[in-house]
């Protein structure tokens, strides 16, 4: 750090996950705005590689609910008030700086993180926007393949200390809520590995699946055939068939939204691909792999491949 900037929380957190899931997801810039949509709404890549990323991002509307208690900032003011009136005043203008920028629509910041492997930690900085200046290290320990711990510390730039206390608090909550998130993807991702190296039987490579309307009723619906699971859904009163697995990263595409249009989206970068072709139409090379086709013979419904 160039200038000493104050410390104003910790937050560690124990996962089961490798140390290669979570580099992977530090360096994952993509997923901001899709996996945490109450915290980014938008994300531009300006530069990304082994070292890190550099990205514009847009800030969510923020909730109310995540900022610190409105009692806790109040008592925070007062102590700030009677104790450092100047740097409260200069924190003040910051503030309504960037809540009239805010309101502007200038919601935008300037992110980077650089990741150190060699010390296992990553640097986040503000570089622009709210919160310019900002630091977040993230240090790593590895207690075992499948079980790592976070150590993530929270530096803000010129806070009156009264201030520093629920700053702190509110960065937990936020870096809690993030982690939830962030493991659960990271697991998912780690268990879709896990099966896509396994061997899988490939025999079967037709399945019936009974009579039409009573399978309609039951839909959505997973079905494995030809080593792989397939969703089943209803679109537009057809049978829509693509595979479960993102070709992305894996990521859970059952669990993806469905358009009118007949496309499905992934809920972890949001790639968007047409359940007729298998398309992306998001612009990545990375295509669904071709469904089954669906046979109907008197109401009778088969998968085959
Ligand atoms: S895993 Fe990235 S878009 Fe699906
Ligand atoms: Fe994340």
């Amino acid at each position: 750090m160039a200038a000493w900037v104050p410390h104003v929380g910790s937050y560690r957190r124990r996962m089961p996950v490798s140390l290669a899931r979570m580099y992977e997801n530090a360096l994952d810039w993509e997923h901001l705005p899709w996996l945490h949509q109450s915290s980014f709404s938008d994300i531009e890549c300006i530069d990304a590689g082994d070292w890190g990323w550099r990205a514009k991002a847009t800030l969510a509307n923020t909730n109310p609910s995540q900022l610190p208690a409105k009692s806790l900032w109040h008592k925070a003011l007062g102590k700030s008030l009677r104790h450092q009136p100047w740097q409260l005043l200069k924190f003040s203008s910051r503030l309504i700086a960037q809540s009239l920028a805010a309101k502007r629509g200038g919601k935008e910041v300037l992110l980077e993180l650089r990741l150190d492997r060699e010390r296992k930690r990553w640097i986040t900085t503000t570089l622009a926007g709210v919160g310019a200046g900002t630091e977040i290290w993230t240090h790593v320990i590895e207690h075992d393949a499948e079980d790592i711990e976070v150590v993530v510390d929270f530096f803000v730039p010129n806070i009156p200390q009264p201030m520093a206390a629920p700053l702190g608090r509110y960065y937990q909550n936020l870096y809690h809520r993030l982690y939830d998130e962030d493991q659960e993807m990271m697991e998912t991702r780690q268990q879709a590995l896990d099966k896509v190296k396994s061997p899988q039987k490939k025999d079967s490579t037709t399945v019936s699946l009974g009579d039409i309307e009573e399978l309609k009723a039951k839909l959505p619906i997973t079905v494995s055939l030809a080593g792989r699971d397939w969703q089943l859904r209803e679109h537009q009163n057809h049978i829509a068939v693509h595979a479960t697995l993102c070709p992305h990263m894996l990521g859970p595409l059952d669990q993806g939204h469905t358009s009118a249009e007949g496309t499905v989206r992934c809920p972890w970068h949001g790639y968007e691909f047409s359940l007729a072709t298998g398309e992306n139409l998001s612009g990545q090379r990375c295509k669904l792999p071709k469904p089954p086709e669906t046979k109907i013979e008197n109401g009778q419904v088969t998968l085959v491949i």
